[in-house]
């Protein structure tokens, strides 16, 4: 993860390039509800202050010019897991899905981003929203049913980037902790 950006802008040819290989992540039932909404300019300065950004980063990470909101839509798969191929299994009601497969898909098609920033050069931090998350949402007129997962900002690394955050407080686990083989 990168925290400190340059704020120099990114081309939008750039940004939509990487979105749209971002999306072709696996989706359940090919159900595709993730959405990716990008902030620039005056939207991202609005999304900074309604999300009380400031209280959570440092100008390091608030001079990204472009932050991306993966979306998730759980009515594509209770909409899909309706259809004749799929339906019978109670999923076309969302509480009934015992891994919520939106968010699932949501995560594949975010780390996909964060992968394609890395090949390209760019610096790209996810993060959660804590503040206001839905009022942001609303001003941005996503549907009220449509679902924030965390954010990416995206932009071109500060000379003075370097590693931050938790993975330098704590070590990476031993495999063996987490790599099990026919046990836990
Ligand atoms: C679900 C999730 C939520 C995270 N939320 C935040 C966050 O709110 N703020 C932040 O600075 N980093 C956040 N991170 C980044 C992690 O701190 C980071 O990935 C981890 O420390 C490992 O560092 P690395 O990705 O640089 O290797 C989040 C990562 C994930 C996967």
């Amino acid at each position: 993860m990168t925290r400190k950006f340059q704020s120099t802008a990114l081309a939008p040819e750039l940004v939509d390039g990487l979105l749209d290989l971002a999306r072709r992540a696996p989706s359940a039932g090919y159900s595709q509800g993730v959405h990716f909404l990008a902030l620039s300019g005056d939207a991202l300065a609005n999304f900074w202050k309604v999300t009380v950004g400031d209280e959570w980063f440092d100008e390091g990470v608030l001079a990204a010019p472009v932050v991306v909101l993966p979306l998730a839509d759980p009515n594509a798969y209770t909409g899909r897991y309706a259809e004749a191929d799929k339906a019978g299994h109670g999923l076309e009601i969302a509480a009934n899905w015992e891994v919520p497969f939106w968010l699932t898909d949501a995560a594949m098609a975010t780390q996909n981003l964060l992968l394609l920033a890395e090949e390209r050069g760019l610096g790209a931090l996810y993060f959660g929203i804590f503040r206001n998350a839905r009022l942001a949402l609303d001003a941005l007129g996503v549907p009220d049913h449509v679902l924030q997962v965390g954010a990416v900002a995206l932009g071109w690394r500060a000379a003075t980037d370097a590693p931050s955050g938790s993975a330098i407080t704590r070590p990476r686990r031993d495999r063996i902790e987490v790599v099990h083989h026919n046990r836990w």
